[in-house]
């Protein structure tokens, strides 16, 4: 198992390009399964939680020729119909299946994904959509097995804006009998790059980007290509990267608005930021980080998946910030490894307060999941000293080349197979 071993105190400096988005990709590749021939996905990262996907996806026998940043995918032949719990287990986002499967074969035998590292993470939504479709549903032996001859559209209304109860009822109305009306759909560019791939494949949608989709269901779809979004996430992270170590880069090809609320938290804070033609700039060489609240939300809110990033860099700021996740109540196994690193952090309920601190020292912690691994990196480029981060495959599992990309802008981070869980 790998870790990272970071000699913090380097300023960052540069430029760094932004990969595709994980969580586009996430779902436009299960998305192909309403087609049969080969579609073309740009721009697509070169993570784990996506060769997770192309596995599960071979499993079913579709087969993926992956050069550089470009994905082709060919579904010409599919045998099975199953999402096995061995692959479920390693990336929830597996559930992304069970729409298309349903849809274009009546047929889907998908693993419950469980809980995970942070809740419970239910997917009462997929499935409620679906029913309502007309698809039958029971709970076999852990195994969500769905039934339907043909889909039917349906007048759906989530509680909750969910991106992947979105993203799966989209695929699964794409190919149903009639009109799908989706009622408080999640607005994430993740849901608008799935919608303009389906369209692009043929389907009828409208609404995109607003939380009223509506889909008149098509007879087939055709294989397509698209690009990829950049990864808001990895942009706000390399941003931050960049703040807590009091550096300046330049950002390519990330997209202002999807990181918007990004943007403006870091003004806040007293960071300067410069939108360029294709690029954003980020100067934090004579801020004086400032303590800036924030408190998660759907798009076009704060992200929850950059809340551990903030609070990372929010235990080096000047007073005292409260970060609430709206999103995932329990979404904080971080803090008591940042604790660790000398922050000084209460969490109560779902708000951290993090009082900021003088310095962080470096210290062996623990990844506990993806965007947690995130916040320790980021620390460990701040703290004086040598920081160990154990468990890097969380991080791997999200982002492309994390260590060459902050390496390349001046930080010292070595990967070393350790031994240690
Ligand atoms: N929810 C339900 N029932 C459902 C589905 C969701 O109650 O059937 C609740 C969840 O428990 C949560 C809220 O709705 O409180 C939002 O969950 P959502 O369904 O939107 O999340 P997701 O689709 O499972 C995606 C991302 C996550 C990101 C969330 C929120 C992918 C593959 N994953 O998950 O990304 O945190 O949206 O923006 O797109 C990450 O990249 O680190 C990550 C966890």
């Amino acid at each position: 198992m790998d870790k990272f071993v970071i000699k913090g105190g380097k300023k960052l400096n540069g430029k760094v390009s932004v990969s595709g988005a994980k969580n586009a990709s996430l779902a436009l590749m299960p998305a192909v399964l309403l087609t049969s021939g080969i579609s073309r996905l740009y721009n697509t990262p070169r993570l784990n939680d996506v060769f997770t996907m192309i596995k599960l996806l071979s499993q079913m026998g579709v087969t993926s020729n992956f050069k550089d940043e470009q994905l082709e995918i060919n579904t010409t032949e599919i045998k099975t119909y199953e999402a096995p719990y061995e692959l479920v287990k390693k990336m929830r986002a597996s559930i992304y299946v069970l729409g298309p499967l349903l849809s274009r074969y009546g047929y889907a035998k998908v693993s419950l994904p469980g809980g995970c590292a942070w809740g419970p993470r239910p997917i009462n939504l997929h499935l409620m959509a679906l029913q309502k479709m007309g698809a039958k549903i029971d709970l076999e032996q852990g195994y969500i097995i769905a039934k339907a001859n043909k889909l039917n559209g349906a007048k759906i209304s989530f509680d909750i804006p969910s991106v992947g109860a979105t993203g799966n009822t989209l695929m699964a109305a794409a190919l149903a009998k009639g009109t799908t009306v989706i009622n408080n759909a999640a607005c994430e560019p993740e849901i608008t790059n799935l919608a303009n791939f389906l369209i692009k494949m043929g389907a009828k949608i409208n609404g995109i980007g607003t939380s009223i989709l509506e889909i008149q269901g098509v007879d087939e779809l055709t294989p397509s290509e698209i690009n990829t979004i950049p990864d808001r996430i990895e942009a706000g992270t390399l941003l931050i990267a960049a703040a807590i170590t009091k550096g300046s880069i330049e950002l390519i090809d990330a997209n202002e608005y999807h990181i918007y609320s990004i943007l403006s938290k870091l003004e806040e804070a007293g960071i300067k930021i410069t939108i360029g033609k294709n690029s954003i700039q980020l100067d934090a060489t004579d801020s004086e980080i400032k303590s800036v609240d924030v408190s998660t939300s759907v798009f076009p809110g704060f992200p929850t998946d950059m809340q551990a990033q903030w609070i990372a860099l929010m235990s080096l700021a000047n007073g005292t910030a409260n970060v609430t996740d709206t999103i995932y109540f329990d979404r904080f196994n971080h803090v008591p490894e940042l604790v660790r690193l000398g922050a000084d952090i209460v969490v109560n309920d779902n708000t951290a307060r993090v009082v900021g601190v003088k310095k962080l020292t470096g210290a062996k912690v623990m990844s506990t999941d993806l965007r947690a691994s995130a916040s320790l990196v980021l620390a460990g480029l701040a703290a004086e000293g040598t920081t160990e981060v154990l468990r890097v495959y969380h991080l791997d599992r999200g982002y492309q080349k994390i260590e060459e990309k902050l390496n390349s802008l001046g930080a010292d981070i070595q990967r070393v197979q350790s031994s240690e869980y």
